[in-house]
């Protein structure tokens, strides 16, 4: 037993080095510590052992677990690093190269999360619909408990268009500020349950930094049926972040006030470049995913549903900041830039 421990310790403290990639690292770590792992089975084997040797072969398997445990952790580190440390390398000859190779197509790193995302939840049956990036001030706003003058407008402040130019259009027409404004219409044209997502483009007239762009993404879904609650909320957002992410990344889910959600939430990723310590990109060490809740029953009477039959949940996560822990991006702004020395980082 203890050469078949020291075996697996020496297999895999070699392979953990080998591993270029963080895909690596976690097919490694499943591995070991996966179902059916070599480490989680190894204990199985423990009740044929004497009490002498179990007291031995305990401390040494604890010992060789947190070991590699350790040293799949430093690696994934060490991996991230490399790739911050190369894309920085390309940020910086950004403008100096003239490149006349002939150049590949691709899809915008932006496009193939929102590819991934249509699909993982298209799995689970939620159909796309769709919202205008140019909407009323009423499916925006009003509708979803955010009346005229109400505070939380501060939040989103938008670009507003002059009606004259919008035709017969009557009341104030603006650049949507979240996908939110596929709520109402959801619930208006689509019979219940609806299970749906908005994913696209919204607009703010924003200050803009790291984390913050005046134009980018959001995916909004809306699950509406007879006892949906928060357990499903929360387990469709670890579904998604997993998906996305796999083993890499933590998060965590803490209350949040939007007028149109009761109760209210935001999911928040720990920042991958200071590690939860706090830095320009995040700003407090986490980097906030979403803004999710059970839908107000105000909401749900507006949209013609029920509040004391049905329930809902919905969510905006900004896929730009998703993009940002996913890639290593250290700023949102870039996705935006055109920039093809950026974008070519992404085959
Ligand atoms: C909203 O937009 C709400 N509509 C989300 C929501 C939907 C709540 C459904 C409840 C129910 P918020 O303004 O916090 O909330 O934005 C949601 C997410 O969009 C943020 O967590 C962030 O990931 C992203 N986001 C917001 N502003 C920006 C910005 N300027 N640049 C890039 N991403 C942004």
């Amino acid at each position: 037993m203890e050469e078949q421990i020291s075996q697996v310790r020496k297999d895999y403290l070699n392979k953990i080095s080998g591993a270029n990639s963080l895909k690596e690292l976690d097919d490694i770590f499943l591995d070991l510590f996966g179902k059916s792992g070599e480490i989680t089975l190894l204990p199985k084997e423990f009740s044929k052992l004497s009490p002498e040797e179990k007291q031995k072969i305990g401390p040494l398997f604890n010992q060789v677990k947190t070991e590699l445990e350790s040293a799949v952790e430093k690696k994934r580190g060490e991996v991230r690093e490399a790739g911050y440390a190369k894309l920085s390398g390309e940020q910086s000859s950004i403008g100096e190269a003239v490149d006349i190779k002939p150049r590949k197509g691709r899809l915008h790193p932006i496009t193939k999360l929102e590819q991934e995302t249509i699909e993982l939840f298209g799995k689970l049956g939620f159909q796309q619909v769709d919202a205008p990036h140019i909407d009323s001030d009423k499916l925006n706003f009003e509708l979803l408990n955010i009346p005229e003058g109400h505070p939380a407008r501060d939040l989103w402040d938008t670009f507003y268009l002059d009606p004259v130019n919008l035709g017969p259009q009557s009341g104030k027409m603006l650049l949507r500020t979240h996908t939110s404004n596929a709520q109402i219409r959801a619930m208006k044209e689509l019979k219940t349950p609806i299970r749906v997502m908005n994913i696209g483009r919204c607009f703010r007239y924003e200050n803009l930094d790291a984390r913050h762009e005046h134009t980018f993404d959001q995916f909004e879904l809306i699950y509406i049926d007879k006892h949906v609650n928060m357990t499903n909320l929360q387990f469709l957002s670890e579904y998604f972040l997993k998906s996305i992410f796999g083993l890499d990344i933590k998060v965590r889910m803490i209350p949040k006030y939007y007028p149109f959600v009761e109760p209210g939430a935001a999911v928040e990723g720990e920042c991958i470049f200071c590690k939860g310590k706090g830095c320009k990109v995040c700003g407090k060490g986490w980097l906030e995913l979403t803004g999710a809740g059970m839908i107000h029953p105000t909401v749900l009477k507006n949209g013609g549903i029920d509040p004391n039959v049905y329930s809902g949940i919905a969510w905006g996560f900004g896929i730009y900041r998703i993009a940002l822990l996913k890639y290593g991006v250290p700023d949102v702004r870039l996705f935006n830039s055109g920039n093809l020395n950026f974008l070519e980082n992404f085959s």
